[in-house]
């Protein structure tokens, strides 16, 4: 399933499938959904959504309050596992392999696919515990000297380390918000995730705060897949390769993100991003 070339009758499956404009598909998918249908009990959130995220690119979910984009980005981790009324239905695979299945451990698929949330949410622990929670309690290191190397690097890479380095048995809470949210970055980065989901990281920070994370994330795609949801059109336009369009739990439409936002194909995509709904 890794990397290969699709069929034409898989391509022709895969348009059929979804009513969604523009291409679904990726030719390097890490992740690939199809027919993903979400329920809250009785109620539909998420109808018949298909979507390839590809490697080393950013993709951001956009679209209305309550269109699914959180519940959508959820299913990609199984964290609609913890919602106990959440039926999800569909076939979500990571690298080919179907997360769903029932011998998969949602421990590492968490891991595998990391979250960072809208609102920072540092555990009440030492900056320096924060990141090496991780990559102890999934047992990536083997020594106190490489678990301080490990979190001195995803510290680094969140951009974090020169602002903390004197200050990490310092409460993570202590810090700013913007700093703080690049420690949940550096926590997720500390297990070696092959995705990470973000769900409106920047929503709480400041423009300063704000302009770091985007520069960060556009600096950890050569290594990660990330999936953003986001309300800002600009910060989707600033960092994001492709752009899904969400809509009443549909996903409308989807392209090359200066697509999406010069040339919209569907008049819902065009309806919101020229600021006539939502
Ligand atoms: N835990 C839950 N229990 C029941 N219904 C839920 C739950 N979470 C979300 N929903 C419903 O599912 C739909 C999609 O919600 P979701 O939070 O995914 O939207 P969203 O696009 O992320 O919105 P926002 O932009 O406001 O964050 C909404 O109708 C919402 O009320
Ligand atoms: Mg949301």
């Amino acid at each position: 399933m890794k990397n290969r070339e699709k069929t034409p009758s898989e391509v022709a499956f895969n348009r059929e499938y979804t009513e969604t404009v523009g291409e679904i598909t990726s030719p390097n998918p890490r992740i690939e959904c199809r027919g993903v249908q979400v329920h809250y009990g009785e109620k539909l959130a998420i109808s018949g959504v298909s979507l390839d995220i590809g490697r080393n690119e950013v993709i951001a979910l956009i679209g209305p309050s309550g269109c699914g984009k959180s519940t959508f980005l959820r299913c990609l981790n199984r964290m609609n596992d913890t919602i106990p009324a959440c039926r999800v239905s569909g076939e979500i695979t990571l690298d080919g392999r179907n997360i769903y299945d029932p011998t998969v451990d949602v421990v590492p698929l968490r891991a595998q696919v990391g979250m960072v949330f809208q609102k920072p949410n540092p555990f009440p622990k030492s900056i320096f515990e924060n990141v090496a929670y991780g990559p102890r309690i999934h047992g990536l290191v083997a020594s106190k000297v490489e678990l301080e190397e490990v979190v001195e690097s995803s510290l680094r890479r969140a951009g974090l380390w020169d602002e903390v380095k004197d200050y990490l048995h310092q409460p993570g809470t202590s810090l700013s918000g913007g700093q703080q949210q690049r420690l949940c970055i550096a926590r997720t980065i500390a297990v070696n995730p092959e995705v990470i989901l973000m769900d409106e990281p920047c929503s709480a920070l400041d423009p300063i705060a704000t302009a770091k994370i985007e520069q960060l994330i556009d600096e950890l795609r050569s290594q990660f897949t990330i999936a953003i949801v986001t309300h800002s059109m600009q910060q989707a336009a600033r960092v994001s390769q492709r752009t899904a369009y969400f809509h009443m739990g549909r996903l409308i439409e989807v392209g090359e993100t200066a697509r999406i936002f010069t040339n919209p194909h569907h008049q819902l995509t065009e309806d919101y991003i020229t600021g006539r709904f939502g």
